[in-house]
């Protein structure tokens, strides 16, 4: 994981200069973007570049040694997830026993070139070998951190991310966790299988990954998104979500997709579509890819995008065509779609939006609490903390000094005096917080006559993906419907 201790009091100065130095570097890149625009790229993985995004492929290592498949490969692509050769039962037949050839093949390939690995996956309730299957228990719980500790170590410092955990609910709509020996050696092996891989490699990121956690209004996807907050809350290290992105008729995409993605990313943590297939093909496949390419862009803490195969007969689903080239190497439908799709941003993942004109309508220096229109609840400091970073969330209004905020002629949202309503960060899915109050235009904001509170930096609106206790406040680009509605009601 990265920059998982901040030392207090120094974060912000840090983040502060970082934050100058990339305002200057995107100042300089905004003014080439009409240039690298029109000079559209020509493969997946430079056409991904543009924006910082990897474009990857799963890769079976016995096929690195096919010139047809390598062909493509070396092309296209800059990042990739060895296919099986990093599971359990490929990385560690008997136990303590490791091995790591098939997938050092396919790490140096990749490395060699520059491109980014993905490390799949350290605990998984399938391809266990036979002796971790019929393990249960206090054995089974050490026997996974200690092939956690080997094989993530073994990598450390190789891997861009790794999936960490894979696969640990259930379908359907219960929303649990999936009955698995790990899940019956307790509750807390998901965050013991991170802290671990945490301590083995300090530099990667730390995802967990999973398939039909893609529409948002699914229960696993609600369920998933439940943990992952927990986790932000409590400290566990976790840095990324993973969605497999396997989509066909009984997982089809759905247009919440972008919603899945912004919504996991405003609670602080990076998202990749880590297995993308689409089965089907013609203008329909091509178009479901340029969606999703799409919804991947619009999200700044998208990082990238990874196919679950190059052609389709490399696909574990080969009979649904679900991928970008056919057997014999041509490109599809689907690739051009994809291809178009990534060149159409330029670099920088998130546009610019426009800011509405703002018209006070508190009186600046008088403390008032800050009510949902949708929700009837306020915008609370979570246990009346102190502590830079807090996300503010909504809760119902109880006239206390964690919901009172007092806004400043400076444009602030003050609370206790001394600290300030702080935007963590400028696009879509940014985390509202509380941070010591400082001149940045991330801590000021205009109220709008038309209800919405809008980030000065951001020029984005505050914003909640539901009504209830707890619910977190971002920013999102303002679309003029409820969730974005405040009204300030004066506490004196
Ligand atoms: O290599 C052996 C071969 O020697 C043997 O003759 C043959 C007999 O069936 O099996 C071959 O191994 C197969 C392996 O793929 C390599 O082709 C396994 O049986 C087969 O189970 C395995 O399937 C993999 C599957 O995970 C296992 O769960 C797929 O390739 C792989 O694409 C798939 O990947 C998963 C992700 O890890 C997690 N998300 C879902 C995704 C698709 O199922």
């Amino acid at each position: 994981m990265i920059s998982r201790t901040r030392p207090p009091g120094r974060t912000r100065l840090r983040t502060l200069t970082i934050s100058g130095t990339a305002a200057i570097v995107a100042a300089l890149v905004v003014s080439l973007l009409p240039n690298l625009a029109q000079a559209a790229e020509t493969t997946l993985g430079a056409a991904a570049a543009q924006s910082g995004r990897y474009f990857g492929a799963a890769v079976a290592a016995n096929k690195l040694s096919d010139s047809a498949y390598t062909t493509i490969l070396n092309r296209e692509f800059n990042a990739v997830t060895p296919e099986n050769e990093m599971k359990i039962d490929a990385t560690e037949p008997q136990q303590n026993n490791f091995t790591f050839s098939n997938a050092d093949r396919i790490v140096n390939h990749a490395l060699s070139r520059g491109w980014k690995v993905r490390g799949h996956t350290l605990a998984w309730y399938s391809q266990q070998p036979g002796w971790m299957q019929s393990m249960e228990g206090t054995a089974l719980r050490n026997a996974m951190l200690n092939h956690i500790n080997r094989v993530a170590g073994y990598y450390r410092g190789k891997i861009y991310s790794w999936d960490v955990v894979n696969e640990a609910f259930e379908d359907g709509n219960s929303g649990a966790r999936r009955n698995s020996n790990l899940q019956r050696t307790g509750n807390d092996w998901i965050e013991a299988a991170f802290r671990a891989a945490d301590a083995a490699d300090p530099d990667a990121k730390l995802c967990y990954n999973d398939y039909n956690t893609d529409n948002w209004t699914w229960a696993k996807t609600q369920a998933v998104y439940n943990m992952v907050r927990d986790f932000k809350s409590r400290g566990v290290p976790i840095d990324c979500v993973g969605f497999q992105s396997h989509f066909n008729p009984n997982s089809p995409y759905n247009s919440n997709y972008r919603t899945t993605l912004s919504s996991f990313a405003a609670l602080g943590v990076d998202v990749q579509i880590t297995e993308l297939d689409i089965e089907g093909s013609g203008t329909t496949q091509a178009n479901t890819y340029r969606n999703v390419v799409n919804d991947c862009l619009a999200v700044a803490r998208c990082n990238g995008l990874t196919v679950w195969g190059v052609r389709d007969c490399d696909s574990w689903r080969s009979s649904g065509t679900p991928l970008l080239f056919e057997c014999n190497g041509t490109k599809k439908a689907a690739y051009t779609a994809t291809l178009e799709a990534l060149n159409s941003t330029g670099p920088g993942p998130t546009p610019t939006p426009t800011t509405p004109t703002p018209t006070p309508t508190t009186p600046p220096g008088s403390a008032s609490e800050i009510v949902g229109a949708q929700s009837g609840r306020c915008i609370d400091v979570p246990n009346a903390s102190r502590t830079n970073g807090t996300r503010v969330q909504l809760y119902d209004c109880n006239r206390q000094t964690n919901q009172s905020w007092t806004y400043t002629s400076g444009k602030q949202l003050q609370v206790y005096g001394s600290m300030c309503l702080d935007a963590a960060g400028s696009g879509n899915g940014a985390a509202v917080q509380i941070y010591s109050c400082h001149s940045q235009t991330n801590q000021q904001w205009n109220i709008n006559s038309n209800g919405t509170i809008t980030g000065v930096q951001s020029g984005r609106c505050l914003d909640v993906w539901s009504t209830t206790n707890g619910a977190q406040v971002q920013l999102y680009d303002c679309n003029g419907q409820a969730n974005q509605q405040f009204r300030l009601a004066s506490l004196t």
